[in-house]
C-alpha cells in the first residue's frame, strides 16, 4: 500500500535517530512491498532559525496533509536559560498537538528481559512491567489561559466535558484489549478539574464500560506505587501535566529513556515520536540510541493496520538487544553507534520480513 508520511527531525538528536527509524521503514517498504513517501518540514529551533516561527505553516501544511507524522526531537540549550525567550522552539510541538487535535498521547512502558539489569530498581520489581499512560494533551493547564504581572503569575487549569470523555473512551478500549484494568490519576482532594475528570470517567465506566476495572490513585500515591509495584499498573489514565511526569517518571523503569516511544493521536492525522528530548550534549555524535524512534515507527506501522509489519519491527528489536548489541545508554557487550543500531535492526527486519512474507 501506499502511506504519505510527515517526517519532522527537529532539533538536538533528532535527525539522527529519525533516520534511522526511516532506515528501518525502508526495508520495510521493500520487504512488505508498501511505499512511504515521505516530506520533510522542520519544527522546533530547527524551524526558528529558519523560518523565524518554531512551526511554520508549511510544516503544519505538511502534516494535515500526510497518513502519519514522524517526530524527532524538540528543544535547544539557547532557550532553555532565557525566560526572556519569546519565541521558543517547544511552542512549535504545542501547537502542532492543538491544531491536528492531538487530544490523547499514549505511551507505553514495557521493560526488555536483558536490560532487567539497567534499570535503578531491582531486577524482581521491574520483571514483567507492562502498563501504557493515556495523557491527555491538549487541554489542562497546558493550554489554560495564562499571564503575569510586576508581582504574580498565573496559568489556569480548564478541561471540559467533552476533553475528558473522548479520553477516557480511547483508555476504557484500550483496557479491554488488555487486562481490563484502568487507574484514573488525579488529585481529588484538592482540585476541583480533577473531581470533575472522577464524576465523568466513573459515570462512563458504569454507562458504557461496565467490564473495566476501574480505580483511582492521587497523583502523589501513583508516583509511588509506579517505582514500589511497577507491575501492577495495566491502563492509566491522567491529565495532561500529571501525565507528563509520571511518563518521564515511569520511562526509568524500562532502564534508559531512549527505549520508550509514543503515539498522539486524536481527531485528524497521528503523530508518533519517542518521548526523549533533544540530547543537545549527544547531537552529531552517533552515539543516541535510536531504539525509542525505531518503536515510534512500529506504532506509526500499527496505526497504520500494518500489524505483521510493526511486529516484525518490535521483534527485530529485541532480537538486536539479545545478540548482545546496543547503544552507550544500554552497556551492551558490544557497544555501537546509532546508525549501525539502525543498521542492524534494519538487517534484521529484511531478515524476519524473508520469513514472514
Ligand atoms: C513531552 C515534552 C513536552 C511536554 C515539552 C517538550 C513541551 O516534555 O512531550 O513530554 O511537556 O509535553
Ligand atoms: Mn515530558
Amino acid at each position: 500500500m501506499n502511506f504519505k508520511l510527515a517526517v519532522l527531525p527537529g532539533d538536538g538528536i533528532g535527525p539522527e535517530v529519525t533516520d534511522q527509524a526511516l532506515k528501518v521503514l525502508r526495508t520495510v517498504e521493500t520487504t512488505f512491498g508498501h511505499r512511504f513517501d515521505c516530506h520533510f518540514a522542520d519544527m522546533g529551533a530547527i524551524a526558528i532559525d529558519k523560518h523565524g516561527d518554531p512551526l511554520p505553516q508549511a510544516t503544519l501544511d505538511t502534516c494535515l496533509a500526510a497518513d502519519a507524522i514522524l517526530f524527532g526531537a524538540i528543544g535547544h540549550p539557547r532557550f532553555d536559560n532565557d525566560p526572556t525567550a519569546k519565541v521558543r522552539p517547544e511552542q512549535g510541538l504545542l501547537r502542532l498537538r492543538k491544531s491536528l487535535g492531538l487530544f490523547a498521547n499514549i505511551r507505553p512502558v514495557t521493560v526488555y528481559p536483558n536490560l532487567l539489569h539497567l534499570s535503578p530498581l531491582r531486577e524482581e520489581k521491574v520483571r514483567g512491567v507492562d502498563f501504557v499512560i493515556f495523557r491527555e494533551l491538549t487541554g489542562g493547564i497546558y493550554f489554560g489561559e495564562k499571564g503575569k504581572t510586576e508581582d504574580s503569575a498565573f496559568d489556569n487549569c480548564v478541561y471540559t466535558k467533552i476533553e475528558v470523555e473522548r479520553i477516557a473512551r480511547l483508555a476504557f478500549e484500550y483496557a479491554r484489549q488488555r487486562r481490563n484494568k484502568l487507574t484514573l490519576v488525579d488529585k481529588a482532594n484538592v482540585l476541583e478539574t480533577s473531581r470533575f475528570w472522577r464524576k465523568i470517567v466513573f459515570d462512563l465506566c458504569a454507562a458504557e464500560y461496565p467490564d473495566v476495572q476501574l480505580d483511582w490513585m492521587y497523583v502523589d500515591n501513583a508516583a509511588m506505587q509506579i517505582i514500589q509495584f511497577p507491575t501492577s499498573f495495566d491502563v492509566v489514565l491522567t491529565e495532561n501535566m500529571f501525565g507528563d511526569i509520571l511518563s518521564d517518571e515511569a520511562s526509568v523503569l524500562a532502564g534508559s529513556l531512549g527505549m520508550l516511544p509514543s503515539a498522539s493521536v486524536g481527531a485528524k492525522v497521528a503523530l508518533f515520536e519517542p518521548i526523549h528530548g533533544s540530547y543537545p550534549q549527544a547531537a552529531g555524535k552517533d552515539i543516541a540510541n535510536p531504539l525509542a524512534a525505531i518503536l515510534s515507527a512500529a506504532m506509526l506501522l500499527d496505526h497504520l493496520s500494518l500489524t505483521d509489519e510493526a511486529n516484525t519491527v518490535r521483534e527485530a528489536v529485541q532480537s538486536v538487544l539479545e545478540a548482545g548489541y546496543g547503544t552507550a545508554d544500554l552497556q551492551a557487550a558490544q557497544t555501537v553507534g546509532c546508525a549501525k543500531m539502525g543498521d542492524l535492526v534494519s538487517g534484521k527486519v529484511g531478515e524476519m520480513a524473508g520469513v514472514v512474507a
